[in-house]
């Protein structure tokens, strides 16, 4: 699965470079060094996370009459958590390394020494021969179980009773709330809960970029259904899915479905998918999908004392409803889409052949390079660039500012008049703009401007009032 390291971690620093110049991705509170795992979006980045958001709430929620939204707290009792199994039950087995003393988790260790960590009922044990990867030593600690939660105290004493936890999934914000939406939104199952939020976990390694954060955003849908449809609802939601991230531009062909084997489900689980994306470090989870029973519920019916039954009104059949739970993580995505958009290409000076670029080799005579984000255009953080021919020219600047003007109302656009127009296509070929639109001495005779396509780099003449139809039909 993983692929050569060198040229994964080519593309990813050059990913990340571009990152953090255009503004998209900083490690967090940058002046002061950062801290390991957590990250901040700049200007394109948040834009682009809001994007993602924007797209699945459209998908999930807005054209779905059975799904509904949630805002849940982040911090909620610490009961919550005790019945869903998070207290003394959410830890990864990790090992230390007894010679450098660096700490690394023991599935990932075992993985990328192509073995699999053994697991004996609730304890594990590492298989022979592995090393640590950061001073070759063989001597290893066995494995041991590491808390992810994260702990605070709320209220101003700091003692057992105030101790609460940030959040690490925001599901169960949702299992908690599941009789208040069902008595307040009229739904029938089947019907989902959706919600999009904040969640944290003491990751022992965060890496690979932002893939493994310690704080990190989920989008994640309860669908409560009737027990015994668990499997077509469970392969409902697979197809769902796939389709979603086909529809924010992620190839098929880049996608997978990673089945896990029925041996390694939850005792209360009857399947479990995920979908994974193609990194370049390696196939990796963008989401899981498991249909978890009714395990949730009755837990939360068990440690409230509430009854989490279900009256179907037609049929007064009453049942604990069973769910089918798509789960996924927006930094993720956001990664994804953004390996995904970059390319690196040698285009020609005349006319718009392009090739792409050979990492290493000249740029062939006659061509030049450029980086593009080919993002897709309902994903792109800025949707439109728009540039007057001449900075010195009032009658071009009016123009090219009344349209600004009027795009900006409906997207996030840019005005830039500096440089020459090649440059400033190429400033937004960088940050992966879909359109750029010139405004010339003839948009002044006969109200057209230059649009310029990113990817075919096409430049067209079109009349101003029809440019935002033509914005619109590619955008939707
Ligand atoms: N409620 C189920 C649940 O939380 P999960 O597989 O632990 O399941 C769901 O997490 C998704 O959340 C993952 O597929 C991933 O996209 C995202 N996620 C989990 N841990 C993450 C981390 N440390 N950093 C970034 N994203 C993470």
């Amino acid at each position: 699965m993983a692929k050569a390291k060198d040229s994964a971690s080519t593309t990813m620093e050059a990913l990340s470079s571009l990152c953090k110049r255009r503004g998209f991705i900083f490690q967090t509170s940058d002046i002061y060094g950062g801290i390991n795992g957590f990250w901040d979006y700049g200007p394109l980045g948040s834009q682009l996370k809001k994007n993602i958001k924007d797209a699945w709430w459209h998908d999930v929620v807005q054209v779905n009459e059975n799904i509904v939204g949630l805002d849940s707290a982040i911090i909620m009792p610490p009961r919550v958590w005790e019945a869903s199994g998070h207290i003394g039950g959410f830890s990864d087995p990790m090992v230390d390394c007894k010679s450098c003393k660096k700490r690394y988790k023991a599935d990932n260790l075992c993985e990328e020494q192509g073995q699999d960590l053994i697991q004996e009922g609730k304890t594990f044990r590492l298989p022979e021969g592995i090393i640590c990867p950061a001073c070759k030593s063989k001597e290893l600690t066995e494995p041991r179980a590491f808390d992810l939660m994260f702990k605070t105290y709320v209220g101003p004493v700091e003692d057992d009773s105030a101790v609460a936890y940030l959040r690490p999934e925001t599901a169960q914000g949702i299992f908690a709330q599941f009789n208040n939406v069902v008595s307040t939104s009229r739904q029938k199952i089947p019907f989902g809960i959706a919600q999009i939020g904040k969640a944290f976990r003491n990751e022992i390694n965060p890496r690979n970029y932002t893939f493994r954060s310690r704080e990190f955003e989920q989008m994640e849908i309860e669908f409560f259904i009737e027990p015994g449809t668990d499997a077509e609802w469970h392969e409902y939601w697979i197809k769902q899915r796939l389709a979603w991230y086909e529809s924010v531009g992620l190839p098929a062909s880049s996608l997978h479905q990673d089945i896990h084997p029925q041996e390694k489900l939850a005792h209360y689980a009857s399947a479990c998918t995920d979908i994974a994306y193609d990194f370049p470090f390696g196939v990796q989870e963008l989401e899981g999908i498991a249909a978890r029973g009714n395990f949730d519920l009755s837990r939360h019916a068990e440690y409230s004392g509430k009854s989490m039954d279900y009256v179907d009104p037609v049929t007064n059949k009453r049942f604990v409803p069973h769910v089918v739970e798509p789960s996924a993580g927006v930094d993720r995505i956001a990664l994804a889409i953004l390996c995904n958009a970059y390319k690196e290409q040698w285009v020609a000076k005349e006319g718009n052949a392009v090739l792409p670029a050979e990492p290493g080799k000249q740029v062939p005579e006659g061509y030049e390079a450029r980086t593009v984000m080919q993002f897709a255009p309902r994903i792109a953080p800025i949707k439109a660039a728009v540039f007057p021919l001449l900075k010195n020219k009032p009658p071009l600047v009016d123009m090219a500012r009344n349209i600004f003007n009027s795009l900006q109302q409906y997207w996030p656009c840019f005005y830039d008049q500096t440089g020459a127009i090649g440059r400033r296509y190429r400033r937004q070929d960088e940050i992966g703009t879909p359109f750029c639109i010139t405004v010339d001495f003839d948009s002044l005779e006969d109200n057209t401007v230059t649009l310029r396509e990113r990817d075919s780099m096409q430049q067209e003449r079109v009349p101003i009032d029809e440019i935002e139809a033509r914005m619109r039909a590619a955008i939707a």
